[in-house]
């Protein structure tokens, strides 16, 4: 079986960045098979040698340029021409290949490509060896994402498509299962009785940079908090799969999310500065910043507040979910005239890849104060060289046909309809320029430490 990775917006940031690094990876692994074809589709007219030349240009990350000289075309069309999909869909070839249609390309042009490689005959419907990938934004709010989900059903069956949450490539987003469930400690703690509190986030230090078209139509809830944010929720969240099966997993995640709701009680800001961005409306309301609480209306979690916070502009980039035990009863009566900080678990997410576990010991020698130690596992540390990228994990998966690190329809379509009942008016814009006044806002708001 030939194998032919196929990817539309093959000139964008996104391949030169994240795709080609990802792929010499694999080939180098030699994860990918040796027969890998790599086509490189994009309208502009230029040859091969150019093509490459400009990529090495772009690539910030490691590529093996000799290996992916051997395996890469460059294939130049025009979307609108069906032609130009048939004269595709004859190189690749129409059997025993295993096509792998990456649509590395803004949403408005997903509709116009898939509609083309049906018609020109590059997918069979219902042929699983034929797979097509695309990224969020899945729609720009539940009505567009339902009707963009309809039409690619029109063409691929769901087992076809495979739908990107980078998130769900990063190790410790994969890890949290296996903390959660391969560990005695955590599953039987893991509810209302013993979690006081669990907290989301995903904090960067960059602004806007030149993403400001996009960016300033969509704001922080959907560009994050629709996706990366609810998929860490629904994972912390959901209830015992009954196998490990990507199906069985994503019930529970969706059912999960299905019992969330957020308290029309948050936060909106703007970092400062937002507004002289280049390609930002001059009045414009987006908000960089989200701060919110959540309820998942489970027997499990009934009670407890999910904290989602996300923004840019924050001073550092850090993603981390954090859960905050309960103080019991019974230690809070022996150690009655002590301080016992409550338990913690960090998963860390990025840029440190680990956990730690804040717990509390006897201090070291004569004395016998409570201290908070820490447990902290560098799990990057673990691994022989680097640990891999998210879009490695997430090609090798597609590669594999594995889907439980893809989003299925139905997550996708749950998260839009919880991000939809957040009425931005309600929420208090206010301006930042630094964490501490996040910090502070949030703290005051709420009336209590939460950040
Ligand atoms: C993307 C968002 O999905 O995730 C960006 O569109 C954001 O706005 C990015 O910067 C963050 O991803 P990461 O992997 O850098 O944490």
């Amino acid at each position: 079986m030939k194998t032919y990775l196929i990817i539309f917006g093959s000139t964008g940031n996104l391949m030169y960045k994240k795709l080609l690094p990802a792929i010499s990876s694999l080939i180098k692994k030699k994860l990918f098979p040796d027969d890998l074809h790599i086509l490189a589709v994009a309208r502009r007219d230029c040859t091969l040698e150019d093509y490459l030349e400009e990529a090495k240009e772009q690539a910030t990350a490691e590529v093996d340029w000799e290996e992916i000289s051997k395996r890469i075309d460059y294939f130049k069309m025009d979307i609108n021409n069906v032609e130009h999909y048939q004269e595709l869909a004859k190189k690749v070839g129409y059997k025993d290949t295993l096509k792998m249609i990456y649509l590395a390309v803004p949403p408005k042009l997903i509709s116009p490509i898939a509609k083309g490689i049906y018609e020109g005959g590059l997918v069979k419907k219902g042929n699983i060896d034929e797979r097509i990938v695309f990224e969020k934004p899945f729609g720009e709010d539940l009505q567009s994402a339902k009707e963009i989900n309809q039409m690619l059903w029109s063409y691929f069956d769901e087992k076809q498509i495979y739908r990107i949450d980078h998130y769900l490539g990063k190790e410790m987003i994969q890890n949290i299962l296996t903390v959660r469930f391969a560990n005695r400690l955590f599953q039987e703690s893991w509810s209302n009785h013993a979690i006081e509190s669990v907290t989301l986030i995903a904090k960067e230090s960059e602004g806007v940079l030149s993403r400001a078209a996009y960016y300033d139509k969509v704001g922080a809830i959907k560009d994050m908090v629709q996706s990366h944010l609810m998929q860490m929720a629904a994972l912390i969240a959901m209830e015992d799969p009954i196998s490990l099966n990507a199906n069985d997993i994503r019930d529970q995640k969706v059912d999960a999310i299905k019992h969330l709701s957020f308290d029309q009680n948050y936060i909106l800001g703007q970092y400062d500065g937002y507004l002289s961005a280049e390609g930002v409306e001059k009045n414009s309301h987006t908000e960089t910043l989200f701060f919110g609480r959540a309820f998942i209306q489970t027997k499990r979690f009934e009670g407890v507040p999910f904290y989602f916070l996300t923004g840019k502009k924050l001073g550092e980039k850090c993603s981390e979910i954090i859960i905050k035990f309960k103080r019991g009863d019974y230690q809070d009566k022996l150690f009655a005239s002590k301080e016992i900080p409550n338990n913690k678990l960090i998963i860390k997410i990025a840029p440190e890849d680990g956990i730690e576990f804040q717990m509390n010991t006897k201090s070291p020698g004569l004395d016998s104060f409570i201290e908070k130690a820490s447990l902290d596992y560098c799990h990057a540390c673990r691994a022989v060289g680097n640990l891999p990228e998210a879009y490695e994990k997430l090609l090798l998966d597609l590669y594999k046909g594995q889907t439980t690190l893809f989003a299925r329809w139905d997550e996708i379509e749950t998260a839009w309809k919880k991000v939809s009942e957040i009425d931005k008016k309600k929420g208090n814009m206010f301006n930042y320029q630094s964490y501490q006044d996040v910090k502070d806002k949030v703290n005051q708001d709420f009336k209590e430490d939460i950040l």
